[in-house]
């Protein structure tokens, strides 16, 4: 098989030529609209790296992606008031959150990913085909590797005792990756665990919460802090980095899989539906399908450090394949976004900013 990066390489010049201006020849402007099938992708990937997907796609199938990138809930809020006139044919999140809320909002068409997607995980999907998972991520600890041995740190709850005192970095209670892990832990272990959780963490942080998760990261290589919560594809984002300084950071830093022997570790998800009024539904589920193809589903595990959704997907990327196996709390989906409000009020209660 050819190598991926030949594949995108080869996409991307021709999704460049397909943007230069067609000689007068050719026809008229509307017949070659009557025969560009295009697919309007609104998607909070903040990740360069889906271009070439996109590319890779368009190559494929002809088909032109439209793509408008933009935050979780601005692109909700963009669809919902746009009601049936939205041109939305698929919309894209990075968290199980944020795809209740559009399901909740009344955003997404039902799909039949289920037969589909024969390979996928019953908790990775939509019961009735409003959502479907693209690709998995575990958010996990961090810690310095010349100051934390990492035989004393198994579970998230071990991080709230009296010894991580002024030690942890993590970023704040506004960012929904947090959000979907606590909960998680409200519908493992209930609020009141929960609560607890969040006060011994908060009362933990070597500082006041800033940046991303890259930047907790960063914190341990600098010295300011010893553990961090993370998802774990910025790590492998920074070993795989072209960047000596970016590879600096991952070697200062261990990942430890939390909570093998308590439910497993938490996972959230990269994931999509088909708009309600999708004026090209037949072309979102190309799009869909071709992200869960072995092609798209290779490319997130190669491109981005995600681990795909498919089982037995198979990817070139020693840093991710390095992570496997761990044990991955398999909450439904569903279950982050209804925990979300409460997750929230738990952070306000004990003051995580
Ligand atoms: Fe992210």
């Amino acid at each position: 098989m050819k190598a991926l990066a030949t594949i995108f390489a080869g996409a991307l010049a021709l999704a460049a030529c397909s943007q230069a201006p067609e000689s007068a020849s050719t026809g008229s402007d509307t017949a070659a609209e009557e025969t560009t099938r295009v697919v309007n992708v609104y998607s909070s990937r903040h990740y360069a790296s889906d271009r070439a997907i996109y590319a890779a796609f368009t190559e494929e199938t002809g088909i032109e992606v439209n793509l408008i990138e933009a935050g979780g809930d601005q692109l909700i809020e963009r669809v919902r008031a746009d009601g049936e006139r939205s041109p939305a044919d698929v919309l894209i999140t990075v968290d199980a959150a944020r795809l209740y809320r559009a399901d909740e909002a009344g955003l997404f068409a039902p799909t039949d990913f289920a037969s589909m997607v024969p390979g996928i995980a019953e908790h990775l999907i939509h019961p009735d085909g409003h959502w479907v998972s693209l690709a998995k991520r575990a958010r996990v600890i961090a810690y310095a590797r010349d100051r934390v041995d990492p035989s004393t740190l198994s579970n998230y709850e071990d991080l709230t005792g009296p010894e991580w005192e002024g030690r942890i970095c993590i970023r704040s209670s506004g960012n929904v990756y947090n959000q979907s892990l606590l909960a998680a832990i409200i519908e493992r272990s209930g609020e009141e665990a929960a609560e607890a959780w969040a006060t011994g963490i908060n009362a933990n942080m070597a500082r006041a919460p800033q940046g991303g998760d890259t930047d907790q990261l960063r914190g341990i290589a600098a010295g300011e802090c010893d553990v961090a919560i993370v998802n774990q594809y910025y790590y492998g984002s920074l070993a795989r980095s072209d960047d000596a300084a970016n590879n600096a950071v991952a070697e200062a830093v261990g990942l430890i899989f939390p909570n093998q022997e308590m439910g497993g570790t938490h996972v959230n998800v990269s994931g999509a539906g088909v708009a309600v009024n999708a004026p090209h539904p037949e072309e979102a589920q190309q799009l869909i399908a071709f992200f869960l193809s072995e092609f798209g589903q290779r490319a997130f595990a190669e491109l981005t450090n995600e681990f795909p959704v498919i089982e037995g997907s198979e990817y070139d990327n020693p840093v991710l394949e390095a992570m496997l196996p761990f044990v991955e709390d398999d909450v439904d989906m569903g279950a982050l976004g209804e925990n979300n409000a409460t997750a929230q009020r738990v952070f306000d209660r004990v003051g995580w900013p």
